[in-house]
Order: structure tokens, then C-alpha cells, then sequence
């Protein structure tokens, strides 16, 4: 395969990304730009994302990102072989501003289009950053997703379970909103558990004692709920030990069901090294973290984070996934449509 230069755009959520990306000959990506911005300041006052602000803000910034993404990596758009984006899952109206940016650019310029699965994305970061081979399997717990998909080559993907209800990083920002820490959620629950008792409340591990490879957190959720209403009005003591007891809550149940998906790894690709890579915001957690290589040690497993800056959201990863494909010999038509579901 000859060496291909990507341009990468993402718009599914609310981070207005573009980035760069070469896959040489031999298969190595290198990120030449990545630029993301998020749109944390214009969403902050809601306390969410709010959809329609979010496409707006997309459409008042993505040529900008794009323009700065081409000047950061020196190269232009003559130069770009092909042009990828998010085409879904996501908020469907920034889903259509990426999309149909990115086809007009593939129009005016002639080059071909890929429209790229954002999970397909979080799923081959691991491929531009470390190098890994297949397969191996993803945990992804974003604010949007958790699952485990297991990921046996480009295009080739099984989902091993996911959350029923609430993802692992809507559970984290919805806990800080109840214990008034503000946004974005997880870090600040992080900051508050270092200060506070573990042990103090024993919130519910739902869904633990089952076999599949499933979660859920609104039950989680609701008891630390009701923890809260019945200390009212807390003490910067009380919220210090309800964050510590709700991460700890959260940390098992993502350490348990990780042990569990490398056991089926193990009988059910025997002789294969298992491989856990762990893609989405929540990979920030140090808890989290701690306790998923403990997990991997245990399993035998080898366990790839790759740097938090794309873990989350970013164009770099939408580049790559369409150099990845694009290699395949993979291109999409100007007409493909914006998903606002697509599973993998
Ligand atoms: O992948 P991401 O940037 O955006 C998408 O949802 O696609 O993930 C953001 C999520 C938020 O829910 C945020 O609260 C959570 O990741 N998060 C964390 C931490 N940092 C970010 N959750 C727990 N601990 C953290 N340190
Ligand atoms: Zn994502």
C-alpha cells in the first residue's frame, strides 16, 4: 500500500476537531496535527450538551479547525489523498456538519470520501498510537458508550456487551451534578474521592453477580442519589466519601467485567496473547486505570491506554480510521447519509 495522507473531522459530540494523519507504507500512522476544540464554555451554563448549540458552534468553527489542523501539519489540501468523518453515532446535527463539510471538500477537490463509524475510530486509536496488532479487545467507556467490542481486524467487530442504561461517564457527570461539583463531571468526582472515605457508604455493584458482559449504572446512580437526600444538607466530609464510595462502586464493576471479557478472550481465541485497549474519556480515571491493570496483570493480558488526548474525542482518530480503511481500498459515496445510530 502507498503512503496516504488523511484529513480527519469530527463532529459528533461537542468537540469541533480536524487533524492530520499519514499511514506510511509499512502501516505506521504518524499524526501530523490534531486540533480539537471543545465546547465546553458554551454548554457549561446547561449542564449538558444542548444539541442545537452544538451543531451551531460546529458550524461557526469547524473551517477554522480545519484550516488550523492543514497550517499546524504543512500540509494542503492538494496534498490530502482522501477525507474522512464522523458520519454517526452522534448528535445528528453536528454528525451533518462534519459530513457535509467533508463531502464538499471531497467534491471541490476531487479526492475520495470516507464516512467513518466514531466508534470504528475510538476502536483503531490503539493502531495509530501503539502499533497493535489484531485482535484485541476494546473496553470503551466514554460519556456516550460503554462496551467491549472485540476487534479481529478493519470492519471486523463483535459487541461482548455494553451498558443497558447510562454510559460510565454520564454515571460520573451525573454524580458530580447531584453533589453540585460542576462540569465536566469525572474529573471533579475524581478530585473529591481522593479526600474522601471509600468505605463509608456501600453502593450497589448492579448486575455483578451475572454472567454477561453487561452494564449498568442507573441503580448506582439512584442509591448515591438517595445517600445524598438523606445526609441533606452535606458536609464537604459527606460529598468527599459519597464521590469515594461511587468510584469504588464503579471501579470494581469495571475491573470485574473486564477479568470476566479476558477470561472469554482466552477460551474463546486460545493461544492468543489477550490484548485489553481502553479508548474514551473515563480512561483519565486513575482508579479506573489502576484497577484495570491489575486486571490485565492477572489475565496475562496486555493492557494499551493510549494517551488521554485521544482516548477522548478527536480528529486524529477519524483520520486514521479512514487511512486504515482507505487502505482496504474502502472509499464512500458523496451521498452517504449521517447516522445518528450505528452500531459497530
Ligand atoms: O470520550 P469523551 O471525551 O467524550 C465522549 O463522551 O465521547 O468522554 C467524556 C466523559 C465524560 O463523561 C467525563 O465526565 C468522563 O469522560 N471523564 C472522566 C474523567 N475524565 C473524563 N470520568 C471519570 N474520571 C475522570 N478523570
Ligand atoms: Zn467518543
Amino acid at each position: 500500500q502507498a503512503q496516504a495522507i488523511l484529513l480527519g473531522i469530527e463532529t459528533s459530540c461537542d468537540e469541533t476537531a480536524a487533524a492530520l494523519v499519514v499511514r506510511e507504507q509499512s502501516g505506521r500512522g504518524i499524526i501530523r496535527s490534531n486540533v480539537v476544540r471543545s465546547q465546553f464554555e458554551e454548554h457549561a451554563p446547561f449542564g449538558g450538551v444542548v444539541p442545537e448549540l452544538a451543531a451551531r458552534a460546529h458550524v461557526e468553527w469547524l473551517d477554522h479547525i480545519v484550516a488550523q489542523a492543514l497550517a499546524e501539519a504543512g500540509i494542503s489540501l492538494e496534498e490530502v489523498d482522501a477525507i474522512a468523518a464522523t458520519a454517526g453515532p452522534g448528535l445528528i446535527g453536528g454528525v451533518l456538519v462534519g459530513l457535509t463539510t467533508a463531502k464538499a471538500l471531497a467534491a471541490s477537490l476531487g479526492k475520495p470520501l470516507l464516512a467513518v463509524n466514531h466508534l470504528e475510530g475510538h476502536a483503531l486509536t490503539a493502531r495509530l498510537t501503539d502499533g497493535i496488532e489484531f485482535p484485541y479487545l476494546m473496553l470503551l467507556v466514554s460519556g456516550g458508550h460503554s462496551q467491549f467490542v472485540l476487534v479481529r481486524g478493519v470492519g471486523e467487530y463483535e459487541r461482548w456487551g455494553g451498558t443497558i442504561d447510562d454510559a460510565l461517564g454520564e454515571a460520573f457527570d451525573k454524580v458530580a451534578k447531584l453533589l453540585s461539583l460542576g462540569t465536566p463531571g469525572g474529573p471533579a468526582v475524581e478530585r473529591m474521592a481522593l479526600a474522601g472515605d471509600p468505605r463509608r457508604f456501600r453502593f450497589p455493584r448492579p448486575l455483578l453477580r451475572e454472567e454477561r458482559l453487561d452494564f449498568s449504572f442507573s441503580g448506582l446512580k439512584t442509591a448515591v442519589r438517595l445517600q445524598a437526600e438523606a445526609l441533606a444538607p452535606l458536609s464537604e466530609a459527606d460529598v468527599a466519601d459519597i464521590a469515594a464510595g461511587f468510584q469504588a462502586a464503579v471501579t470494581d464493576i469495571v475491573a470485574v467485567r473486564s477479568g470476566q471479557a479476558l477470561d472469554r478472550f482466552a477460551s474463546e481465541l486460545p493461544g492468543v496473547v489477550p490484548q485489553l485497549v481502553i479508548a474514551g474519556g473515563v480512561a483519565a480515571n486513575r482508579a479506573i486505570a489502576a484497577a484495570l491493570a491489575e486486571v490485565a496483570k492477572i489475565a496475562g493480558a496486555r493492557l494499551v491506554v493510549p494517551p488521554i488526548g485521544l482516548c477522548t474525542d478527536n480528529g486524529a482518530m477519524i483520520a486514521w480510521a479512514g487511512a486504515e480503511r482507505f487502505a482496504l481500498g474502502a472509499v464512500d459515496r458523496l451521498d452517504v447519509e449521517a447516522r445518528p445510530r450505528w452500531p459497530l
